[in-house]
């Protein structure tokens, strides 16, 4: 089913729509090669309806600035509404939103997907849950349909500045392959 923007907007698939004050779908090149994909809208996503608008995307801007990242890309999240206080999406919660991602998906069909965090990389490539996401960030997965590479969510990389370089490396092997 291809989904439309109208239909996200009113979801009540699960409990989050009663404490959401937006439904944030995504924001970007709807015909991008390259799709990120991170873990959920944070307090200032749910403000302004847009992914990654906080300190999390202010990195992932000045990382883009400082590699020259020029692709044309579209952002999003695995939940489309904040949970309460950021806490972490539960599995009936994925389970729900996660048709929203795949339709994004089939609807861009990128050939490049960049989950960032353990929880958009496990929710992605299930096969690899149980490794740590340090064990599989920074490699190219082939799933058949799609290329999957995982990276750190940029907030983790806020929170341990000594992962800044690395972070800026693996961005810039994602940088290198999409060409
Ligand atoms: N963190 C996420 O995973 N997504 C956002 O949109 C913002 C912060």
């Amino acid at each position: 089913m291809i989904a439309t923007k109208e239909m996200l907007r009113c979801c009540r698939r699960c409990g989050l729509y009663r404490t959401r004050r937006n439904v944030v779908i995504g924001r970007g090149d709807p015909n991008a090669g390259v799709v990120f994909v991170g873990e959920a809208p944070g307090e200032k996503e749910d403000e302004q309806g847009l992914p990654f608008v906080g300190r999390a995307g202010g990195l992932l801007d000045f990382v883009m600035r400082e590699i020259s990242f020029e692709i044309p890309y579209y952002i999003t999240n695995i939940l489309k509404c904040r949970p309460p206080n950021n806490r972490n999406p539960d599995s009936g919660e994925i389970e729900r939103c996660l048709p929203w991602l795949i339709s994004q998906l089939e609807i861009i069909s990128p050939s490049c997907v960049v989950t960032l965090g353990g929880i958009a990389a496990s929710v992605l490539l299930p096969s690899l849950k149980a490794r740590r996401i340090s064990a599989i960030k920074g490699k190219f997965y082939n799933t058949g349909t799609t290329v999957i590479y995982p990276m750190w969510h940029p907030a983790y990389v806020l929170r341990n500045k000594s992962r800044l370089k690395e972070f800026i490396m693996d961005f810039h092997l994602l940088k290198v392959n999409l060409k």
